[in-house]
């Protein structure tokens, strides 16, 4: 039988309220061994060693964080006797969390976050099940490669474009354009895409241990939004997302300050608020091409991307070599 190491970090996963009831409840209240009692047949499955490394309400998540998680999850997939790793995680920031340790895990071994919607409490909560397939998708062979996934309501996702789509459902999750990597019936797998972007073992980011991270902070824009926005931004930043109308778009008077700020040094990234799509280059928009374009990345997967690439250069014509590799 394989050995998976399950990493809890908290979430709705592990949140406890009134019995039965699905609002109300604080997330990461309960330890990863509670959980896994109530899942009898994950004994049958594999067996399991356990590491609460915390158990916070993701909306603690930070870069820190991410750091220690991935350190320790780097040391976990060093060890010849474990095949795999489950992340359990708070569905809220599970999308940046799942792109950090996409690009920064140095290993072809499984690695399959997931967590719920509804607290372990609840009446028919999905956390247990979703633990469940993610512990079985980690022990499947096929699973080795894909970079890390994450998995909910018996569909696989890569940690590239996971996104959280609806924040009322137990079916939150999507891949925006892109579908998904595949699907379970209870434990069977079945892969059938795969993410060509560069991840884990090929990734630059694999190779590097990190202490801190250099800050990007995001800015969005809307009808009559203030250049002075970015001016803000970019007295404690080293860049700037833009998270723009339509194709990555603003006002004159943003164009004018990314200009201006761009000329300082500052790197902007260009995304997009629309949820479907892609930034492109933009001559109207980026005249100089001062501005990298997050291609289909959301704008804080695109911020984990360039806090990344400015470890490693601050030459923008790099990074932008980086957004279209990764
Ligand atoms: C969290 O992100 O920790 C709370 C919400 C959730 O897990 O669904």
């Amino acid at each position: 039988m394989k050995t998976i190491a399950i990493v809890a970090t908290g979430g709705t996963i592990a949140g406890t309220g009134k019995q039965g009831k699905t609002v109300a409840y604080r997330a990461g209240e309960m330890n990863v061994d509670e959980i896994i009692q109530s899942i009898p047949m994950i004994q049958d499955i594999a067996n399991i060693k356990e590491y609460q490394l915390m158990n916070i309400d993701s909306n603690e998540m930070n870069p820190q964080r991410w750091i220690e998680l991935s350190r320790i999850i780097n040391e976990i997939v060093q060890d010849e006797h474990i095949d795999g790793v489950v992340v359990t995680h708070g569905t809220d920031t599970l999308d940046e969390t799942a792109y950090f340790l996409t690009l920064t895990i140095h290993s072809a071994k499984p690695v399959v976050m997931t967590g719920a919607m509804r607290p372990a409490t609840a009446t028919s909560a999905d956390g247990p099940y979703n633990l469940y397939q993610a512990v079985c998708l980690a022990t499947h062979e096929e699973a080795h490669h894909q970079g890390v996934m994450g998995l909910f309501s018996n569909t696989i996702y890569s940690g590239r474009d996971i996104q959280k789509v609806n924040n009322y459902k137990i079916d939150a999750f999507d891949q925006k354009a892109f579908g998904c990597l595949g699907y379970m019936q209870d434990h069977e797998v079945y892969f059938f895409s795969k993410t060509f972007k560069t991840h884990t073992l090929n990734s630059l980011f694999s190779k590097s241990s990190y202490h801190d991270l250099p800050s990007v902070g995001i800015v969005y824009f809307y009808a009559g939004a203030s250049c002075q926005l970015l001016y803000d931004m970019a007295k404690n930043h080293h860049g700037i997302i833009l998270t723009g109308s339509g194709s990555g778009n603003y006002s004159e008077e943003w164009l004018s300050a990314i200009n201006d700020l761009s000329s300082q040094g500052i790197i902007f990234v260009r995304c997009s608020r629309v949820a479907q799509g892609i930034v492109f280059d933009d001559d109207i928009f980026d005249p100089h091409h001062y501005c990298i374009s997050g291609n289909t990345l959301t704008p804080q997967k695109a911020r984990v991307l360039l806090m990344l690439a400015l470890t490693q250069t601050t030459k923008r014509e790099e990074i932008r070599k980086i957004f279209n590799e990764y």
